[in-house]
């Protein structure tokens, strides 16, 4: 672990692409074409490997909100997207797929540069993950229906009922910083399918990739106003979002406290919502592992994308006999995960995104300390915004390290004795996101899986998220689904016609 503060961290020089598209004037993308804010405000853009401000985005204006929303409110209500052949918009969401995947370098370097993450990274997860995510959803523009429905109480063909899916309407998409392009797909791939249209706004700490994605969106062929991209404050661009009359639909992704805030906004006019927020998800490890196979997986649980990841698994609970062998494996991957600078070539971690995010994360390591919990690896900062990877151990399920989500590339180790204490102490949490089982016992497995509440179980892996498979949250984790067929169907409305013959 020693050779870690031997590390040079000095990021790589940016690519001709990337240096003329942080050189773009900051603007918005309404009804497809670039606009200038209403006013000047402007959001610095940080590389967070290096501290340094690259570049600006506009801080979007009240009335800038406005705008785009009714942008997309216009393109909603005269059927430009929704009444096209299906066939005809799974054909433009397909381009715009395959457009990400024609510029996936540019976007994993851009990916890089924003939010901290190795370019390798990006390439090999965010890039790919939100062209699949497009693709997926591009097929159910033609394969969600209503159904032709017997009434109970009326006599066989005096009545004709049959059901309609139609799009909600307009929608207000509001993505953080983790995955910025990946959410920023998985938001609008649904309600594009579904017929609806959107302003999406990515996290102001990170808006590059979205804004890349609006060049690509009009190079697509999608009809103007159906995706419009803003840029801006949470408190203020995603207030107004949420907030504005015009919206029928709000889709976020972030923290728990802004995740009910919202939900509250959005009572006012029965908007409708889904939420994907924090976790605390649970690892458990049962005593018949391969433990050599085993550690490297449980520490990729946590470490991967610096532990910024809604599913992290920040709560390991080891069975007592293998426990001490399981964490020895976990503190081997540490020069693997060292964290570098994100366009360093050989990094598998890069810094925190922000200097908030690596202050928070610090104070939780140094509150654990204090609560007398152990640092069994890490638990410092070599520098800037770089935390190395983290295992806490002698902890107990008072301390704020174990409640609370920290967002950061830092474990909290606890051992078990026995399968039912276990399951209550990984549901011993007000979120529900995630959970994984490590065991080659297939009967323990689909035992744990169904005492664990959480809206997704991994046996064996972690983190594997595939867009044909519902995600989404138990208790404070969320609400609603996201993925799978769930994730356009929340993307519509059910009509029932009756007519009487
Ligand atoms: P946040 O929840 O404040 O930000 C996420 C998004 O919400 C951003 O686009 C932001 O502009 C927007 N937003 C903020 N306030 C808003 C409001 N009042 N109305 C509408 N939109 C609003 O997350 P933040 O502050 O960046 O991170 C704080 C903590 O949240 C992290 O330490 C982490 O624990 C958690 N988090 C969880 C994420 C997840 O994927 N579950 C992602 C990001 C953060
Ligand atoms: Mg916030």
């Amino acid at each position: 672990m020693n050779d870690m503060a031997t590390i040079s961290r000095v990021q790589p020089e940016y690519s001709a692409a990337a240096k003329a598209f942080l050189a773009r004037k900051p603007q918005l993308f309404i009804n497809n074409e670039w606009v200038d804010s209403s006013h000047g405000a402007t959001i610095d853009v940080e590389d967070p490997s290096t501290g340094k401000i690259i570049g600006k985005v506009v801080d979007a204006s009240d009335r800038d909100v406005d705008r785009a929303v009714m942008a997309a409110r216009a393109a909603f209500d005269d059927g430009r997207w929704s009444g096209l052949p299906p066939m005809a918009r799974e054909r433009i969401m397909i381009r715009l797929a395959d457009l990400i995947e024609a510029n996936a370098d540019e976007l994993a370097e851009l990916e890089a540069i924003d939010n901290g993450k190795p370019k390798t990274m990006a390439g090999a997860v965010d890039v790919p993950g939100a062209a699949s995510h497009i693709r997926f959803m591009a097929g159910w523009a033609s394969k969600v229906n209503g159904e032709v429905i017997q009434p109970y109480t009326m006599p066989e063909g005096a009545v004709f009922g049959y059901t309609r899916k139609e799009p909600v309407g307009v929608c207000a998409q509001i993505v953080p910083w983790n995955f910025p392009l990946l959410m920023a797909c998985l938001k609008i791939a649904p309600a594009l399918a579904a017929g609806c249209t959107t302003v999406l706004k990515p996290a102001e700490q990170t808006s590059l990739t979205a804004l890349r994605l609006a060049d690509l969106i009009a190079e697509a062929g999608f009809p103007a106003g159906v995706v419009n991209v803003i840029t801006g404050n949470g408190h203020t661009a995603g207030d107004r979002m949420v907030k504005h009359p015009e919206v029928d639909k709000v889709a976020f992704t972030g923290s728990t406290e802004i995740g009910k805030l919202i939900n509250r906004n959005a009572t006012e006019s029965l908007k409708r919502v889904t939420l994907e927020l924090g976790g605390k998800s649970p690892v458990v490890v049962m005593p018949d592992v391969d433990v050599a196979a085993t550690a490297p997986g449980v520490a990729g649980a946590i470490f991967f994308n610096s532990g910024q990841v809604c599913v992290a698994g920040s709560r390991l609970y080891a069975h007592k006999s293998v426990f001490d062998q399981v964490l020895e494996g976990m503190a081997e991957t540490a020069p693997f995960w060292a964290p570098r600078p994100s366009l360093d070539p050989e990094a598998h971690m890069g810094p925190l995104v922000s200097k908030e995010q690596h202050d928070r994360v610090m104070g939780y390591i140094e509150a654990g300390k204090r609560d007398g919990a152990s640092v069994v690896m890490g638990g410092d900062s070599p520098e800037g915004y770089y935390v190395n990877p983290t295992i806490l151990a002698d902890v107990n399920p008072q301390m704020s390290v174990v409640r609370e989500e920290i967002f950061g590339p830092v474990v909290v180790a606890q051992r078990f004795d026995d399968l039912d204490e276990v399951a209550k102490e990984a549901n011993n949490t007000c979120y529900g996101l995630g959970a994984g089982v490590w065991t080659k016992d297939v009967s323990t497995l689909h035992k744990l899986a169904g005492k664990i509440k959480a809206g997704t179980v991994w046996g064996n892996c972690h983190a594997m998220i595939d867009t044909a498979l519902p995600f989404g949250g138990y208790k404070e984790s969320g609400l609603g689904r996201e993925q799978g067929r769930q994730g356009v169907e929340a993307y519509m409305e059910t009509k029932t016609v009756i007519v009487q013959l």
